[in-house]
């Protein structure tokens, strides 16, 4: 079997230029330009010879039936939604790894015991909505009907956001697999980090997802004139954000030492009236933290709150937190780790363990089967940012790892 390192790069390349033209690499998801990411790759998969569909949780699909008719899937693939102004590899690299890997497979004639799933998991990334990983919850039965009802800030309901991409909110308990129901779930995606540059290491098995938290914050005061408003009568919502912003800092560095590190971030921030000759009464906020520890990740927004109770009533403004999402830290299947393994051994590339500071799809996955995730080196670590990059190479290394580790689980795995 022969991964075409050429093809799968101008893959990457065709998807990248699926951009929103002032502001690469950004296809989100929900708009029209993702739609166009999706048209391209269902053409793709279609190619490839896989049956191909959007399913009701909005995740584009292509099948390839296996050699056993009772057999579960094995499922392969990642996201192609990106952040803001984010990368072309975040995501992009597992579903046309994925892809790659299904084509290589049709080429060299080799039949699996088990289907194959070419998935490209719906919004992994938080979109307008707020909430990531839109497409893997749903297929896992974790897609609520709060989370439906989720609006955007012009108006439209997540629910009509999955019609819009193709889904049916109607049919998502049709749609959503039994626990056990996959014989195992790989992603290929790039690092995020620097550990495999910096050691010049080919490939990471990785050993465990991060838990991560979301709230969004709201900090309350009063709108005023920025002129004719004395100082000691300011109850300015910004300035009340900005002591909690600090504050998480401090207690986050407090915590970098730790055997389960924790991080914390406020990635967004809106104010009212937004004006430069106003005083903000309101700022709404996302808090993000991530953490092994599911307890600490868990209570870090209260904690961090309770913490700043006196400051804020000094400034008369108030916050109330609401949380957003919840996705517990997440171990790889030793099968799945363990066949990444024996794939970089039998393709002579240096390997190590590492555990996932990034959120992944597989955190849904894994309430279906086993999963893994293959990391490769990415330029820097750099990632959610335009400067994302990577070697044709290193792409390529991915796939190939992809494609054996998939005929060492169809082998190993009932
Ligand atoms: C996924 O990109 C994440 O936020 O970790
Ligand atoms: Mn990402
Ligand atoms: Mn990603």
């Amino acid at each position: 079997m022969r991964i075409d390192a050429d093809r799968l790069w101008s893959d990457i390349e065709a998807l990248s230029r699926l951009t929103e033209p002032d502001r690469p690499w950004t296809r989100r998801s929900f708009t029209p330009r993702f739609l166009e990411g999706r048209a391209w790759l269902a053409r793709a998969f279609r190619d490839a010879g896989l049956t191909t569909g959007v399913d009701a949780g909005g995740n584009l699909i292509g099948r390839r039936e296996g050699a056993e008719p009772d057999a579960r899937p094995i499922l392969i693939g990642s996201h192609s939604d990106t952040v803001p102004s984010g990368g072309r590899y975040d995501g992009i690299l597992g579903v046309t790894a994925a892809l790659e890997t299904a084509r290589a497979l049709a080429e060299a004639g080799i039949a699996l015991r088990h289907p194959l799933e070419v998935c490209d998991f719906l919004a992994e990334e938080p979109s307008e909505f707020g909430l990531s990983c839109v497409g893997s919850r749903a297929l896992a039965g974790a897609l609520t009907a709060d989370m439906l009802a989720t609006t955007r800030p012009d108006g439209m309901s997540l629910r009509d956001g999955l019609r819009f991409v193709g889904g049916d909110p109607d049919a998502l308990a049709r749609a959503a697999r039994a626990p056990g129901s996959i014989a195992a779930f790989v992603e290929v995606h790039i690092e995020q980090g620097r550990v495999l540059e910096n050691e010049g290491v080919a490939l990471a098995a990785v050993t465990d997802i991060v838990g991560i938290a979301r709230w969004r914050v709201s900090v309350s005061g009063r709108t005023d004139h920025a002129g004719a408003t004395p100082m000691p009568y300011r109850r300015d919502a910004l300035v009340g954000a900005a002591a909690l912003i600090r504050r998480a800092w401090d207690m986050a560095n407090a915590a970098a030492g730790d055997a389960q590190p924790l991080v914390a971030t406020f990635g967004r921030i809106a104010i009212s009236p937004d004006a430069a000759n106003a005083v903000p009464g309101e700022a709404v906020l996302t808090l993000e933290a991530r953490c092994g520890d599911e307890a600490r990740m868990a209570g870090f927004c209260d904690a961090l709150l309770a913490d700043r109770a006196d400051e804020l009533a000094g400034l008369r403004v108030s916050a109330r937190a609401q949380k957003i999402s919840h996705a517990a830290p997440t171990p790889c299947a030793p099968v799945v780790r363990a066949a990444i393994h024996g794939a970089a051994g039998d393709l002579g590339l240096s390997i190590r363990d590492l555990p996932s500071g990034a959120g992944h799809d597989a955190v849904w996955i894994s309430r279906l089967g086993p999963v893994g995730m293959i990391f490769t080196p990415c330029r820097e670590g750099r990632s959610h940012a335009p400067e994302e990059s990577m070697t044709r190479e290193e792409a390529a290394d991915g796939a190939r790892a992809l494609a054996r580790t998939v005929l060492r689980l169809d082998a190993a795995l009932a």
